[in-house]
């Protein structure tokens, strides 16, 4: 029969690599706590219609990366392409601005896009997240901002990484700009990509994201988005960069970043790592004031990033970030057939005494048993033989130093 394997662009995480994330996850959730974020788990499954709305019909996730299908009784569904949507859903749904006029909330989770598999690039993959909403002063997106600065410095990669940061303005600016872009480019399309061609039709902005040689040299020379700053635009712009300096976080002002969802407003930005190749955005996000109203809810703005988990791990990896399989405290050495009870009960009791230990369920032979425990990292070896049965003893073997004394087992917690 043909072996079923993973699908295209998806992968298993296994140990000792699924260590390496519990890892991540554990330093994550120790940042979040420093800053009063709070976990959010939403459905992985959600209306198409949410992401269409959000997300923007024209992008490139909605438009072609997204695994929807419709549902029995007719509902269009979508493995969710972002967790930004999902998080202003519940936000309305359940109501939150009622409990505090802040919300802070951060979330780890799968992603599904239907993208070319590449390194760094997979159709599963994983983000960890966090969203502000509640307050659109400059202070917040610098507080965000901050937030995955630390991240990055914690997990010990921020050298290699740029901070690229630029404003989107207000719709107003953003509109005006639009057609003014529109108007620059108009005299070169001829020489533009059939994708740009697309882009300058449905949606101009993204055309500043050209990877096309040709392309990015007319595009030096574009209007900048900042001339056409509302007075409010502007001056939370500075403030945000201001901000910055204060805390000593660089970052370099890049007026085509753009990024390619549809509800950005202002504050947009995107880390970017020289340890990740092709893929080199690890981290990416931005301010979106109009998203609540727009998904139904009360006007209420909102910040926040997401950043690819594989993607750090590919950093950490390539900066030899030490990723220690747990070695067990204690290798339960059984030899004897009639002693496999009394093992699992001490066993039973050392686990509720916070030991780590593991037994063999393949009763092999001592000798078997010690070089697995050594290929472990066991520190310690309890034996139980024969003699050991008889005399209602254990031995306690240090297997750091190679030393061994027996002793009652009534004795053996007080010893440990
Ligand atoms: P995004 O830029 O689409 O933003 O994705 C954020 C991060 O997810 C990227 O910087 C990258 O590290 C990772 N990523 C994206 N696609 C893939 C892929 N196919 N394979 C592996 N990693 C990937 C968002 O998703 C927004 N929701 C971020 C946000 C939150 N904006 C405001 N709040």
């Amino acid at each position: 029969m043909d072996q079923i394997r993973t699908i295209k662009g998806t992968h298993d995480i296994l140990p000792p690599n699924s260590i390496k994330w519990q890892k991540l996850e554990k330093i994550i959730y120790q940042t979040c706590k420093l800053f009063s974020f709070k976990e959010i788990r939403t459905p992985v499954f959600e209306k198409t219609d949410l992401f269409s709305r959000s997300v923007g019909e024209l992008t490139d996730i909605v438009s072609k990366e997204m695994y929807s299908w419709e549902d029995r009784d007719g509902t269009n569904l979508t493995l969710r392409p972002e967790l930004t949507a999902s998080v202003v859903r519940s936000y309305i749904q359940h109501n939150l601005q009622s409990h505090s006029p802040i919300q802070r909330l951060f979330y780890i989770g799968p992603i599904f896009r239907r993208e070319r598999p590449q390194k760094g690039r997979q159709r599963q993959f994983h983000q960890f997240g966090v969203e502000a909403f509640g307050s659109d002063n400059p202070e917040q997106d610098a507080e965000v901002i901050s937030l995955a600065w630390h991240l990055l410095s914690k997990l010990n990669i921020i050298d290699n990484i740029t901070l690229k940061i630029n404003s989107l303005g207000s719709p107003e600016c953003r509109e005006k700009y639009r057609l003014a872009l529109k108007d620059y480019i108009r005299p070169h399309l001829s020489t533009f990509s059939e994708t740009s061609n697309v882009r300058f039709k449905k949606n101009p902005l993204r055309i500043l994201d050209s990877k096309n040689a040709n392309e990015i040299n007319i595009l030096k020379s574009a209007p900048p988005i900042s001339n056409f700053y509302t007075s409010e635009d502007k001056n939370h712009f500075k403030s945000v960069l201001s901000f910055l300096d204060k805390m000593k976080i660089l970052y370099k002002v890049r007026p085509q970043l753009v990024r390619g969802l549809d509800y950005y407003t202002k504050t947009v930005f995107e880390f970017t790592s020289k340890d990740l190749g092709a893929q080199d955005a690890i981290l990416g996000g931005g301010r979106y004031d109009n998203l609540v109203k727009t998904l139904g809810g009360k006007p209420t703005a909102g910040i926040g990033f997401a950043a690819g988990m594989e993607r750090f791990l590919i950093a950490l990896e390539s900066k030899g970030f030490n990723f220690e399989n747990e070695a067990p405290d204690i290798y339960f050495v059984c030899i004897e057939k009639e002693a496999i009870g009394l093992t699992l009960a001490l066993t039973k009791k050392l686990r509720e005494k916070d030991f780590s230990v593991i037994i063999d369920p393949m009763r092999r032979s001592m000798k078997a048993q010690l070089r697995e425990a050594n290929k472990f990292g066991a520190k310690i070896a309890l034996i139980i033989g024969d003699s050991e049965i008889k005399s209602n003893s254990i031995i306690i073997k240090d297997l750091t130093k190679n030393s061994q004394k027996t002793c009652p087992q009534s004795e053996l917690f007080n010893f440990l």
